[in-house]
């Protein structure tokens, strides 16, 4: 059980007002920490990741002989061990991030030696098999502990293998990747939906060849190993998923105004503006530049007056949209139509059972919604009042919940609230200063 240290009380709000640049995308952020601790030389990432998360990362990869410095403008600077890791003497500790388990495991699994790594309690219960699978067809051991962590890599030479995920899954592809990176011959990863690609763009960065294609309706991604990487500067693009937050919160009042900054606009994580889109939000990209390969640009948002229409999610949407559903259930009671999300099992298995989590906080505001295995439907035309809600130990639960809550009769109180510092410690502070009350 995860104990609440944290209430936030969330009043509600008249609108979103303002102009805001967001902390480093955390994918990214833990994706660069890791290659770069892996490579040659010294990098450098100015707005990086402040998330918990992606500190976990950072001493893992320092515990493995990376070093981490944070400079005094916030920039952080990483010395790579060049290829070879050292054993750690105690075991790799992940904390709440499936992304540094997952992708860890695949980095370690070609690396001579045993590597043990934990996680707190929401990620000891988060499904491991998915990575054991095509990690063993290579000829890594990976143990679990039923079916979770703490498992242990005993890694060493692997053999390439074609793997086609049966889930998709950008932490399992990108577990495959960073095998096959260290591994003779070529491996291939192939998805049926195509899952975030900052893992491809960022092994590019740091100078390895990766080739990808799509064939038979399955995008695939090729690495020829072995290949040395090297060090790279670069800033870490605004997190489109932390944005997500004040997008929905802009969305909830017609008349709100919110410019966002130096955001990620990676199109494997942008469909978050088509749904909104269609969901009856108006959305203009006022800049787009490319830093590494990844899209950067600023993004206004309007509310129309007769605010948000309907709007459902499923198929491969649902996949691509996995972190930003919490958010769009939360605020679809208020619009019109409401949303009907379907095909997104994957969301019972994250930091928490999302769906079950979700409805039941909704349920606590007064709404009406209908549970599905894989999904919900939350009508639209409701009124919510303030609640005490549960975010359950999960940021996004915690975040979600706060948007909901500015557009409810009363107060809300979220308990819980120091979860959101796993992805976005300063959204407490950027909520207050964008909701006009
Ligand atoms: C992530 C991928 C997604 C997402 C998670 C971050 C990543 O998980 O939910 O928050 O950085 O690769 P899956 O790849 O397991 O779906």
């Amino acid at each position: 059980m995860h104990t609440a240290t944290e209430e936030r009380l969330i009043r509600p709000a008249k609108n979103i007002l303002g102009s805001i640049r967001l902390p480093g995308d955390k994918s990214i952020s833990h994706r660069y920490g890791m290659l770069a601790a892996f490579a040659s030389g010294v990098s450098r990432f100015r707005n990086f990741s402040t998330g918990a998360d992606c500190a976990s990362t950072l001493a893992c990869m320092t515990q493995l002989g990376a070093s981490v410095r944070r400079l005094e403008d916030g920039t952080v600077e990483i010395t790579g061990v060049g290829g070879t890791v050292r054993p750690p003497s105690e075991p790799l500790d992940c904390g709440n991030s499936g992304s540094t388990m997952r992708m860890l495991s695949g980095l370690l699994a070609a690396q001579p030696g045993s590597f043990t790594l934990v996680g707190d309690a929401s990620l000891s219960r988060r499904p491991m098999e998915r990575i054991r699978k095509p990690l063993e067809a290579m000829g890594a051991t990976l143990t679990l502990t039923d079916g979770h962590a703490p498992l242990t890599v005993v890694g060493g030479a692997l053999h390439p293998v074609d793997f086609t995920t049966p889930i998709p899954s950008a932490q399992v592809k990108t577990c495959i990747l960073l095998a096959g990176l260290q591994t003779a011959g070529t491996t291939t990863v192939r998805e049926a939906i195509r899952t975030r690609d900052h893992s491809e763009l960022a092994l590019r960065a740091f100078g390895a060849q990766i080739e990808r294609n799509l064939d038979n309706g399955l995008s695939s991604v090729a690495i020829t190993g072995p290949q040395p990487l090297s060090a790279i500067e670069a800033t870490v693009p605004g997190d489109i998923s932390s944005a997500a937050f004040f997008l929905a919160a802009a969305a909830l009042f017609p008349g709100s105004q919110l410019i966002l900054d130096g955001l990620g606009l990676n199109p494997t994580r942008a469909t978050l503006l088509d749904v909104l889109t269609a969901f009856g939000a108006q959305i203009a990209v006022l800049h787009l530049e490319e830093q590494n390969a990844e899209l950067v640009g600023t993004v206004q948002i309007t509310t129309p007056a007769q605010g948000l229409g309907s709007t459902e999610i499923s198929g491969s949407l649902a996949a691509q949209l996995i972190d930003e559903l919490p958010v769009l259930a939360a605020i679809a009671p208020y619009s019109r139509g409401g949303i009907r999300i379907r095909d997104a099992r994957e969301l019972r298995v994250k930091e928490s059972d999302r769906i079950a989590l979700t409805v039941a906080n909704l349920r606590a505001m007064g709404a009406e919604v209908t549970e599905h295995e894989d999904g919900m439907d939350v009508p639209g035309g409701q009124s919510l009042h303030g609640a005490t809600i549960d975010a359950g130990g999960d940021h996004r639960i915690a975040m979600a919940f706060s948007v909901a809550a500015l557009r409810a009769s009363g107060e809300t109180l979220i308990r819980g609230a120091e979860a959101a510092a796993i992805s976005f410690p300063e959204f407490f502070e950027m909520l207050d200063f964008l909701a006009e009350r």
